[in-house]
């Protein structure tokens, strides 16, 4: 059946970011994640289903850095940043231009940012946007900036916590479109890390896992997973 093979590592590939068996609990005695282990081999659009309290937001916290695991080990060589639903949850400025300015970094002279700030735009399709006042944008050119704004911060690894869960199906559409483009680019490809609930984006991504009760299965296609939820959920009636 096509599609329906594991995802195979290519022997020797070390990992962009890998977890060894890494527990969490919350302070109210939770078990967030329980001797959690995975790595991604690769950049690449990969994707994280799970149900409800499974773990998945908790799992982004660990891997950027906002939550210490209370045992096992996180290794990522890449550049995190972090995508919510909510687009508005994160753009802080009045303008997408001053917005874009927060995230560069530092180093950049005034042409640089100028440049950086072009490029960003044009990647997530927003190229004429820049001036306009954020609270103009609909939600789909909201969660676009949000993306503009991770990629100008020099972040090669996105953790997306669905991202298109507020989204219309063109919009969602159109923020698959461009992650799949810049996670697959031959140059500084991007690694990114979506979570979501809804199925029909699985046959979009290099590689899918299924998180329950705190712990991630292996990698396998994305039509594969799709056909294990579905007949899941049948089974559930
Ligand atoms: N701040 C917190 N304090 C206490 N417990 C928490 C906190 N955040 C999450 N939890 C608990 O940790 C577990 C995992 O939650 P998490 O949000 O990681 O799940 P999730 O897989 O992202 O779920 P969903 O699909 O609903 O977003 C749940 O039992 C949740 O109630
Ligand atoms: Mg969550």
């Amino acid at each position: 059946m096509e599609g329906s093979h594991p995802v195979d590592l290519i022997k020797g590939e070390s990992s962009l970011l890998s977890l060894d068996k890494v527990c969490f609990s919350w302070v109210n005695g939770t078990k967030a994640l329980d001797k959690c282990s995975f790595s991604i081999p690769r950049p690449g659009l990969w994707m994280l289903v799970g149900s409800n309290g499974s773990g998945k937001s908790t799992l982004f916290r660990l891997i950027s850095g906002m939550l210490q695991p209370e045992s096992g080990h996180i290794s990522c060589s890449l550049k995190p940043s972090l995508m919510f639903q909510n687009p508005d949850h994160q753009l802080l400025m009045p303008s997408c231009y001053s917005d874009l300015l927060l995230s560069l970094p530092r180093k950049l002279s005034l042409r640089e940012r100028l440049e950086r700030i072009k490029s960003v735009l044009e990647q997530v399709d927003l190229g004429d946007i820049g001036s306009r006042p954020i609270h103009t944008l609909s939600g789909g050119q909201k969660q676009r900036l949000a993306l503009a704004g991770a990629l100008a911060s020099d972040a090669d690894l996105l953790l997306l916590d669905e991202p298109t869960a507020l989204l219309d199906p063109a919009s969602q559409k159109v923020v698959l479109q461009i992650l799949k483009k810049v996670c697959s680019r031959t140059s500084y490809p991007i690694t990114a890390l979506w979570i979501t609930h809804r199925l029909e984006e699985l046959e979009f991504c290099d590689g899918a896992a299924m998180m329950e009760c705190g712990q991630i299965g292996p990698w396998l296609s994305g039509n594969l997973v799709m056909q294990r939820l579905k007949l899941l959920a049948g089974r559930r009636g």
